[in-house]
This record gives structure tokens, sequence and C-alpha cells, in this order.
């Protein structure tokens, strides 16, 4: 019988078969350790990768979409809603209604809200306001991505340019598409 010959072998060398399993043990656990620095690496990698990405996304992505349809209400001249969207300092501050994004919080920030036309009951309107054309889906998308990799503003970004002041009222029509 094999198994009752081990056992009267282990029963002979009970010291021998304890350190036996200790040494087990212990290889498993130095064993878990670099495969545990390996896992924490490879993500700590993997977030350096979205930090870095986010400060590039704001001047080539961000600050062109609100530059041609936000600056040009929401600079430090014109603060339409108590709202300057030119510099870091404008946008983190917010407007009357208080913060207008809250890093990594898509859901808690009002800005996307209001450019995806589900804007809060009692609060301000859908942006851009009026008969203004809304946001495409991908310019949304662009800002929602880059509040969800937390809103990076790098502290050297130029202020966003503001364009000229709309055309004058009388050419304003002319400029509307045919309504059908
Ligand atoms: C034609 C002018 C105009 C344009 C263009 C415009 N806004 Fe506004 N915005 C306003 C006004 C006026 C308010 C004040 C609240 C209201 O009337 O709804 C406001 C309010 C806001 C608020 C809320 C501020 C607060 O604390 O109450 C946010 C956020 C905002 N705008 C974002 C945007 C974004 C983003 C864009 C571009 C996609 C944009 N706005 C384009 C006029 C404008």
């Amino acid at each position: 019988m094999k198994n009752s010959e081990m056992g009267t072998k282990l029963a002979a060398q009970p010291e021998q078969g304890r350190s036996a399993v200790k040494q087990g043990l212990w290889t498993a656990v130095l064993a878990a350790v670099p495969v545990g620095m390996m896992v924490m690496c490879i993500a700590t990698s993997m977030n350096l990768k979205t930090v870095a990405a986010a400060p590039d996304d704001y001047v080539t992505k961000v600050q062109p979409i609100i530059s041609a349809h936000c600056a040009g209400c929401h600079n430090p001249v014109r603060l339409r809603g108590g709202l300057d969207l030119t510099t870091k300092d404008g946008i983190m501050k917010g407007g009357e209604d208080g913060v207008v994004i809250v890093p990594g919080d898509v859901d808690k920030t009002l800005l996307l809200k209001l450019i995806k036309h589900q804007p809060p009951a009692g609060g301000p309107g859908a942006m851009p306001p009026g008969n203004r054309p809304a946001l495409s889906a991908d310019e949304i998308a662009v800002i929602e991505q880059w509040v969800k990799d937390g809103a990076v503003i790098p502290a050297d970004a130029a202020p966003t340019a503001v364009p000229p002041p709309p055309a004058r009222p009388a050419a304003a029509p002319a400029a509307a598409p045919p309504a059908n």
C-alpha cells in the first residue's frame, strides 16, 4: 500500500515533512511578490499613459471647440452666466451656479449636461443658447472624454482665442439655413 507507506515515512520524519511544507509556502510567497510587482508596474504605466495624453487633448481638441462655440460669450469681458471659459482659472472657478466641471465625474459636470441639451430644471439652459446649433456628437464626445480623463488643463496653456464679435443682427437672417 503506497499511501500507508508514505504515511509511515512522514510519521518517521515529522520535522522534515513540516519544513518541506514551510519551504513550499515560502516559495509560493516569494514567487507571488515579483508577479504582484509586475502587475502594479503595468497598472501604473497604463495610468501614466492616460494622464500624459490628457494635457495635449485640452490644447489640441478641447480648446478649438470652446473657441469656436463658447468663448464669444464666456470670456473675461463678456462673462455670460458669470463664466469665463478661456482660462484654466475661469473654467475651474465656474459661474453663477457654481462649479461647471467636476474632473473625472461626467454625471456631475454641469457643462456636459448643457452641451448635451439636458439642462437641469430651473438652472441654466442648453449651450450654446438660443437657435445656435448644438455641438456635434464628436465634439461632445471629445469634451466628455476630457472630463473623464480628469479635465486636465496644462498650467502653461495659452488663453483660448475669443472669436470676433458676431455679425450685425441684420446679417443674421441671411446666414441662417432655410426653415423647412
Ligand atoms: C450666445 C452666448 C453664449 C454662447 C455662445 C454660449 N453660452 Fe453658455 N451661457 C450663456 C448665458 C447667457 C448663460 C447664463 C445662463 C442661461 O442664460 O442659461 C450661460 C451659462 C452657461 C453655463 C452655466 C454657468 C453657470 O454657472 O450658471 C455653462 C456651463 C455654459 N454656459 C457653458 C457654455 C458652453 C460649454 C458653451 C459652448 C459650447 C457656451 N456656454 C456657449 C451664453 C452663451
